[in-house]
């Protein structure tokens, strides 16, 4: 067993940039390597990752990435670059069992096309590599060139991959193609250059890997990090909020109150190594270290669920509090899990535990909330984001207080409908551990709190209802589902694959709803790319239309759809291009429960 509560929280600094000849750009050049990092306690062993990390700062290679502290409508730009190659300078292969079946990136190397041969029937070899990446800022209102199209990956500039392999590899011609080259937008091989124009609210964002069909295992690898926007009338609250955040240059005895929390499930092996499941076998009800059965496809699971947790990669650890106010900026980083959070006075129990401190939300995925709203538990689906503060001001020293998951370690289908993840594993995320004040709270307790006003959208001038599907088949009955899908509502069977052409096209400007028609037995967690929506409400199809819960009522890029209901959503579409939208359980996205779309002509 793993023990808890050994190591420190690590809080991430702050990603280096680089100084800016190019006017008001802050620019930076981020690399993704692979390395060892301490994610078990200390004596344990280490474990081989994948991270992000500023090319000229070796030292801020790390699992979650270094933060990038953004502001309001001033631009970022990023080369991203695929350092995916060992000592040698050859390309390296994946960490992890890729499954070639999949619609996936397919880079030279591999099969030669999509292997279309039937699933379940054929079993091509392991792939070998070379790696391809491409990054995504989630919640970014970003033009559709630097939004890391999920086919707009790139292979690492290795000795053994030539030019211009690399550059047919990527999809070099096709995209610029597509796109155009805007200016300061450049592809090379090994390498993108992105800009983000931060021209939208201040929010909590992130960065992750999105390349096609191993989202999954490269977000698992560790391919993720903090984009924190701020400034700006949206960021603009009526008093002080606990701080402060991490900045460059800060003292190492600084003492943060203000940490971005990033919480992830994995599962280890006895030598340290990350495990993740290679076939749908291990994924179910499993309850010990996975054990690969093989190494040749199909290997794809439906869900991922690990045994341990981690935050800000780090198994279990602990953090040392004040009594003060302190503001968190929670992420569900796992590949498939939904967490029900709570603050309670010890570990969980076999029955509910009741809060011991609440939650006081006051921002989601698209900024600040129209108002705080106070939570006894906090429901995050992946890739959700809560902005919240917790105040412990009056907790005696000596008190330990523990942050819990009281979500399923399975699928979630809806409150209480399934048992609470294992106690004495998945159900305990992080301890508090509260020592004396060191110097005076001077934030403003958040009821008190008045929050910048939110623009409400228009009206929507179209619906478009839209299925979310599972494809099963007789033929490989008992294994399960063998895609998750998205489709049109009007004709449940009629599911559309990736590759299948747009269907939905919104004018550039326009404002609709979306309707996501939700025909599985799960929650799937929508994912919007471009856009920060508005939750209509959600209508069950046995029971009363719901308003969208308290911490839904801000600007959203990612939401809950239940079971057996119609989620309501609107959004205006105001940048033009080629974006996606999609399921983010990160099994589901890879396995064809993502469809492109565009925006205007
Ligand atoms: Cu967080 Cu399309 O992704
Ligand atoms: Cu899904």
């Amino acid at each position: 067993a793993i023990p808890k509560y050994v190591a420190p929280l690590a809080i991430p600094p702050v990603m280096p940039n680089l100084p800016s000849p190019e006017g008001p750009v802050d620019h930076y050049m981020i690399g993704v390597r692979q390395f060892q990092q301490q994610i078990l306690p200390p004596g344990l062993p280490t474990t081989t990752v994948w991270g992000y990390g500023s090319v000229l700062h070796p030292r801020t290679f790390n699992t979650p990435a270094c933060t990038v502290e953004a502001t309001v409508d001033r631009p970022v730009r990023i080369t991203w670059i695929n350092e995916l190659v060992d000592g040698d300078g050859r390309y390296r292969p994946h960490l992890l069992p890729v499954d070639p079946t999949l619609h996936w990136a397919n880079p030279p190397g591999g099969p030669s096309k999509r292997d279309t041969r039937p699933r379940f029937a054929s079993t091509p070899g392991r792939y070998r590599g070379p790696v391809p990446i491409v990054t995504h800022l989630h919640g970014g209102h970003s033009w559709d060139d630097s939004d890391g199209h999920p086919e707009a990956w790139f292979l690492p500039a290795a000795r053994n991959i030539s030019a211009g392999y690399a550059r047919e590899g990527s999809l070099y011609s096709e995209f610029a193609h597509t796109f155009g080259i805007r200016e300061g937008v450049r592809w090379a091989a090994g390498s993108a250059v992105y800009q983000y124009a931060n021209d939208q609210r201040a929010a909590t964002q992130w960065f992750h890997d999105h390349t096609l069909g191993i989202t999954r295992l490269n977000v698992y690898a560790g391919l993720a990090g903090f984009y924190l926007l701020r400034g700006g009338p949206s960021d603009l609250p009526s008093g002080v909020l606990p701080g402060p955040a991490p900045r460059a240059g800060d003292a190492p005895t600084t003492r943060y109150h203000e940490i971005p929390i990033l919480i992830q499930d994995k599962s280890f092996s006895a030598g340290g190594s990350l495990l993740y499941p290679d076939s749908r076998r291990l994924s179910d009800g499993f309850s010990g270290p996975y054990v690969p059965r093989s190494d040749v496809s199909p290997i794809w699971v439906p869900e991922f669920f690990g045994t341990t947790m981690t935050v800000n990669g780090r198994t279990w650890p602990d953090l040392h509090v004040e009594p003060r106010r302190y503001r968190f900026r929670f992420l569900n980083g796992c590949n498939s899990r939904f967490l029900d959070l709570k603050i309670a006075s010890g570990p969980p129990a076999k029955s509910a535990r009741t809060a011991a401190l609440p939650f006081w939300q006051i921002g989601s995925d698209g900024g600040f909330l129209p108002s705080p709203v106070q939570l006894g538990g906090l429901l995050l689906a992946p890739a959700e984001r809560a902005d919240v503060i917790v105040d412990f001001t009056g907790i005696p020293a000596g008190t330990q207080l523990f942050l819990i998951n009281e979500g399923p370690d399975g699928p979630y289908r809806g409150a209480r409908s399934a048992p609470p993840a294992n106690p004495a594993t998945t159900g305990q995320v992080m301890r508090f551990t509260v020592g004396p004040l060191v110097d005076q709270d001077t934030s403003v307790p958040p009821s008190e709190l008045r929050l910048p006003t939110l623009n409400r959208l228009g009206a929507a001038r179209l619906t478009r209802r839209l299925a979310l599907l599972e494809h099963s088949s007789a033929v490989v009955a008992g294994v399960g589902p063998i895609a998750a899908l998205l489709g049109s509502s009007e004709s449940r069977g009629s599911a559309k694959m990736w590759a299948d052409p747009i269907t939905e096209n919104p004018a550039t400007g326009s404002t609709e709803m979306w309707e996501f028609h939700n025909f599985t037995p799960d929650a799937h967690p929508m994912h919007v790319h471009e856009v920060q929506f508005e939750v209509v409400d959600r209508r069950p199809s046995n029971g009363l239309t719901q308003l969208p819960e308290p911490g839904e009522r801000g600007f959203k890029d990612t939401v809950i759809a239940p079971p057996n209901a119609i989620t309501r959503i609107k959004a205006t579409f105001d940048r033009p291009g080629l974006f996606v939208w999609h399921c983010h359980v990160l099994e589901h996205e890879d396995n064809e429960m993502m469809r492109p779309y565009r925006i205007g002509a």
